[in-house]
């Protein structure tokens, strides 16, 4: 028997379970099948839950409709809100595609100068922010600071709990734009054992975050046109990339219907892993070991042969050449005009001769990413390894942003809960193994020489 379970607006699969020979006909829609109509396949078991469709790493499976970018791996597309990454990068400025991500449209004249005033106005964080950085060991890693920072600012605000309020949402937002930069800086600057610079509200949003990493004694901080043209292009490329693991962290916390603060940390944890926005710290450390262009052949090998990745290479979605790593390729060739091309460049630019055109690379598509290059650009700017991440977080900031508050007012979401196949044991009864209330002996301290 044959069981429609929805008018269609693409077309049908029609699914026969031969474990009961029923026929089902799936509706598809956008090129899709809900997973939820899957549920009504079951067998002749009237305990039967109906059939899931099971995805590890969501490597197949739609988890939102979302109008902000679209990408295309094969054909090397990004585009935000259908605007072109490449003229983008060319023409735009991080703040005006910020404007751009969250609300859709480019902003108005009078749209982006409120805009850019308030993010202005909102870039101070509350002293007792900057004790609380200053609380961290001079080594600590920026990423952790930053993700603390961030994760702290909602006991500073307790109204942005009030989410579906338009009004607390938009400040929320400008307080997150404007301040992830400040933070950034600060973290920056306490690792360098220098004192933290305020912001400048004379500078734009690039030129206050150099001087507040940067300004020494000179009394107004005069950026390197070069360099702050290079990472306006480099937080644009990285604003936003749809359902990337950290946008996916986000949505998924924010479903719970947490304060935007919190839901940004789990964005920027996400980052930070070695696989996501860790991978462009990485390309420098891979680049660092790799000591020598003479080198690149061993190393390429030894990737091949399953000792470890090349880092900066290959894209859950990108099957061609991740498009912003074209752009920052050609940056990074201006950059290095300035400051004079050094080895790490080269040993990038053999690696990534020789990956193009050895098969182990082509046949899995594995092709540069937007971290190959970037990490380059950064350092070449002087920010130390460990702080590239960081430069990664505040501009995806803008992404995450605008993917939240799309997830919000998406009437089909509701809390992330995913389900499971379980393969664990079946029902067995509670038989202890060791004795209740029985005393642990103290732990012993091995014997050195602190301690007698
Ligand atoms: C970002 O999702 C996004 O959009 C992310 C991002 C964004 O803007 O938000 O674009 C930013 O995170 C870019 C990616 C940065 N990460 C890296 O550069 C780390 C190195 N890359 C890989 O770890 C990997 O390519 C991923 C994580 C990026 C993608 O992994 P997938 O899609 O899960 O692919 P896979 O691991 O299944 O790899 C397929 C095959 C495997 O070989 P086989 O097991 O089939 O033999 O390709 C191999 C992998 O071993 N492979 C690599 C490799 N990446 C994949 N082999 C060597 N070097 C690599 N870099």
């Amino acid at each position: 028997m044959a069981t429609t379970i929805a008018p269609a607006a693409e077309g049908t699969i029609e699914v026969n379970d031969t474990r009961t020979g029923q026929t089902y006909t799936l509706p598809i829609n956008d090129g899709a099948i809900r997973a939820n109509d899957l549920k009504k396949i079951k067998t002749d078991d009237a305990d039967d839950p109906g059939l899931l469709s099971y995805d590890p790493a969501f490597l197949n499976t739609a988890s939102c409709r979302s109008a902000i970018t679209f990408i295309d791996g094969d054909k090397g597309i990004l585009r935000y809100r259908g605007y072109p990454i490449e003229q983008l990068a060319e023409k735009s400025t991080f703040l005006e595609v910020a404007w751009l991500l969250r609300h859709g449209e480019l902003p108005n004249q009078s749209e982006y100068d409120s805009f850019v005033h308030d993010i202005t106005y909102h870039t101070y964080v509350h002293e007792n922010m900057r004790k609380f950085l200053e609380g961290f060991r001079y080594d600590a890693h920026p990423m952790a600071m930053l993700n603390s920072a961030v994760a702290g600012l909602a006991s500073f605000y307790p109204s942005s709990r009030n989410i579906m309020d338009p009004v607390e949402r938009n400040i929320s937002m400008i307080r997150l734009l404007a301040k992830v930069p400040t933070i950034a800086a600060y973290c920056y600057r306490h690792l360098k054992g220098l004192p933290f610079v305020y912001p400048d509200n004379d500078l734009s949003y690039v030129d206050n975050f150099l001087s507040m990493v940067a300004r020494m004694t000179e009394p107004k901080y005069q950026a390197d046109p070069i360099f702050s043209k290079a990472l306006e292009v480099l937080f644009i490329l990285h604003a936003d990339h749809e359902q990337n693991c950290s946008t996916s962290a986000v949505r998924a916390v924010g479903s719970s219907h947490v304060d935007p603060f919190s839901a940004m940390s789990a964005g920027i944890a996400a980052l930070f892993g070695p696989l996501h926005g860790g991978a462009n710290e990485q390309v420098l450390r891979m680049v660092e070991e790799i000591g020598h262009v003479k080198n690149v052949p061993k190393f390429i090998e030894e990737v091949k042969g399953g000792k470890g990745k090349l880092m900066g290479f290959g894209h859950r979605v990108y099957k061609s050449y991740d498009p912003r790593a074209k752009i920052v390729k050609a940056l990074a060739d201006d950059v290095f005009k300035v400051v004079g091309v050094d080895k790490d460049l080269e040993i990038a630019l053999e690696l990534e001769r020789i990956a193009l055109s050895d098969d182990y690379f082509k046949s899995r598509k594995l092709y540069p990413n937007v971290d190959f290059y970037t990490g380059l650009i950064y350092r070449s700017m002087a920010f130390p390894t460990d702080f590239f991440t960081v430069l990664f977080a505040i501009a995806r900031t803008a992404g995450w942003l605008a993917q939240w508050e799309e997830m919000l007012l998406d009437k089909e979401q509701k809390i992330a809960r995913p389900r499971q196949i379980y393969t664990g044991p079946a029902e067995r009864p509670y038989t202890p193994q060791i004795e209740h209330g029985h005393k642990v002996a103290g732990a012993k301290h091995k014997k050195d020489a602190l301690r007698s």
